[in-house]
C-alpha cells in the first residue's frame, strides 16, 4: 500500500500584522507550497498573527513576552513548545525577538527569516528608514537561515526593489512587502524540497528536480533586478 507522505510542519513565529503568514497560507492552499502550518507563535498576545491563525483552524499559541520572569525563561517555555510541536521548518515572519544559541542550535538550517533589505544592508530595526537615510537607489528583502545574530544568517533568496524619489518609509516598505510575499513561500518550498545546499556563507539552490550536478539557480533573473513596470 503506498502511504501518502506527512506535509512538512511548519510553525511560524511572529510579533505582529502577519501579512507575511497569511502569504504562505494562501501558498499552501493554491497548491504552490507543500506544507502544513502546525501552529503559530507569538511573543504578543494582541498579534494580529494570532488572530488570522486561529481563523483557520490554527493552533495559536501566545507566549506573552512580559509574562516570564526573564528572558531565559521566556526561551525556555518557548523551546518547550517548540520541541512539542516537533516542526521540520520554524518560519520567522515579522518576529521581533533574537533567539538564543541554544534554540539555533536545537534547529540546525531549519529555522529561516524574512527581513525587508538587501541584507547585509540595513539589518536590524527600521531598514527602510536605514536604506532611504542612506540614499540607496534599490532595496528589497531577503530570507535567509537563522543564526544567533542579528539578520546574519546565510542567504538563501533575495529580492530587488528600487526606490523612488519620492518614497516615504511606508510606500517603500509596502512596495519591498509585496515583493516578500511572493519570495517567502518560494524560498520555503525550495527549504522543504531539499534543494537548498548550505556551504560556508553560500546557500545553492537546486531547481526542481534537478540533480545535484545540474544546479541551477532558482533565484530568478528578474530578483536581482528591479520589477520589469517599476523604474
Ligand atoms: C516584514 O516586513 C518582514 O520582512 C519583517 O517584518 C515585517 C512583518 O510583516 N521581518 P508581517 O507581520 O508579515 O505583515
Amino acid at each position: 500500500m503506498t502511504r501518502i507522505r506527512e506535509l512538512p510542519r511548519l510553525v511560524v513565529m511572529a510579533s505582529g500584522r502577519g501579512s507575511n503568514l497569511e502569504a504562505i497560507l494562501d501558498a499552501i492552499d493554491r497548491g504552490e507550497l507543500r506544507a502544513r502550518v502546525v501552529a503559530v507563535i507569538s511573543d504578543r498576545p494582541d498579534a494580529q498573527a494570532l488572530e488570522r491563525a486561529a481563523r483557520r483552524q490554527i493552533e495559536a499559541l501566545a507566549l506573552d513576552y512580559r509574562a516570564f520572569p526573564d528572558r531565559d525563561a521566556y526561551h525556555e517555555a518557548l523551546l518547550e513548545h517548540l520541541v512539542r510541536i516537533a516542526p521540520d521548518l520554524i518560519v520567522l515572519a515579522g518576529y521581533m525577538r533574537l533567539l538564543p544559541g541554544r534554540i539555533v542550535a536545537r534547529f540546525p538550517q531549519r529555522i529561516v527569516n524574512i527581513h525587508p533589505s538587501l541584507l547585509p544592508a540595513f539589518p536590524g530595526l527600521n531598514p527602510h528608514r536605514q536604506a532611504l537615510d542612506y540614499g540607496v537607489k534599490v532595496s528589497g528583502c531577503t530570507v535567509h537561515f537563522v543564526d544567533e545574530g542579528m539578520d546574519t544568517g546565510p542567504i538563501i533568496m533575495q529580492a530587488a526593489v528600487p526606490v523612488l524619489e519620492d518614497d516615504t518609509e511606508k510606500s517603500l516598505a509596502e512596495r519591498i512587502l509585496r515583493r516578500e510575499h511572493e519570495l517567502y513561500p518560494r524560498a520555503i518550498a525550495a527549504v522543504l524540497d531539499g534543494r537548498v545546499r548550505v556551504e560556508g556563507r553560500r546557500v545553492r539552490i537546486f531547481a526542481p528536480g534537478a540533480a545535484g550536478d545540474h544546479e541551477q539557480d532558482e533565484q530568478k533573473e528578474g530578483d536581482s533586478r528591479c520589477k520589469s513596470g517599476e523604474p
